[in-house]
């Protein structure tokens, strides 16, 4: 079996071309704030590709770089102001945040309207209570691939690798509001072969690399992969996508696959917050 390739650069570029029609109907140009917190290097690339494609969009991007040792007290003031700051209509802290920072006070002190990320608890529970507002960019993206290549949603059994904050429980909640029958499993799961043969769709975010591999599937499965693990200088999935390919129906690749959907959504993202906040007296 030859698996469609889920190629995430093209889905992206649909997103994109809606998002150009939006903003050339907004009446100004919306605004977001990136906060960077030290000199992680894969924070560096990430807040800069997401710079890149605001340019693109003729959306503004603004990095505040701050040093690796700044209190929680300087980071929350920074991040105050930019709640009250008119332009600026989305604000993302990039994660993670040196250890000395307590990452659930500093994402609790976005507004939640600004919240692009869709990290704040406020817009966490709506999520999980279906009436979702922002929803996190990864999880946003799968959705928004399945959707793009027809992969059907509705009652399917979807089984998720992995129970992270951005991704696994996020996607879950998203996927169960989607009507999928969904099971998260962990590092603590017993009889993970098990879970993973009943899966029709499964979405790899374990974050070691090519920990799935084909004789764990069943045959027809959709794979989504969402692992980025840098090894000798190059990125890895969590899916061995050689073995997987044997019995998928369709693979995301790494890189290619949900990569470039998340940065389309934090766009999408914080479009939506600036009509939000447009419409707001
Ligand atoms: N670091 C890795 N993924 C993400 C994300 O989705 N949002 C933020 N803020 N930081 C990240």
């Amino acid at each position: 079996m030859i698996p469609l390739i889920l190629d995430g650069k093209k889905v992206a570029e649909s997103v994109y071309q809606k998002l150009l029609l939006e903003v050339s109907l907004l009446s100004f140009v919306p605004k977001i704030t990136l906060l960077r917190v030290g000199e992680d290097p894969a924070s560096q690339s990430y807040v800069r590709s997401k710079e890149k494609r605001c340019l693109e969009l003729g959306l503004r991007g603004e990095t505040l770089v701050l040093p690796e040792l700044i209190s929680e007290q300087e980071l929350i003031s920074k991040i105050l102001v930019l709640n009250r700051d008119k332009e600026v209509n989305g604000i993302l802290v990039q994660l993670p945040l040196p250890s000395h920072l307590n990452k659930e006070k500093v994402l609790r002190s976005i507004d939640p309207m600004k919240d692009v990320d869709g990290l704040h608890p406020e817009n966490a529970g709506l999520l999980v209570q279906g009436n979702p507002r922002f929803i996190p960019c990864t999880p946003a993206g799968i959705l928004e691939m399945l959707k793009f290549y027809q992969i059907a949603i509705e009652g399917k059994r979807i089984v998720i690798v992995g129970r992270s904050e951005i991704v696994g429980r996020p996607v879950a909640q998203l996927l169960l509001n989607h009507h999928a029958t969904v099971t998260i499993c962990h590092s603590k799961t017993k009889n993970l072969e098990e879970e993973l043969k009943r899966a029709e769709v499964l979405i790899a975010a374990i974050g070691k690399p090519k920990f799935i591999k084909g004789d764990m599937l069943s045959p027809g499965v959709a794979v989504i992969d969402v692992g980025i693990n840098r090894v000798d200088g190059q990125i890895i999935g969590d899916v061995d996508f050689e073995s997987v390919s044997h019995k998928a129906s369709a693979i995301s690749p790494v890189p290619g696959g949900v990569g470039p959907m998340t940065i389309a959504m934090l766009m999408q993202n914080l479009c939506f917050a600036a009509t939000l906040q447009s419409k707001k007296p």
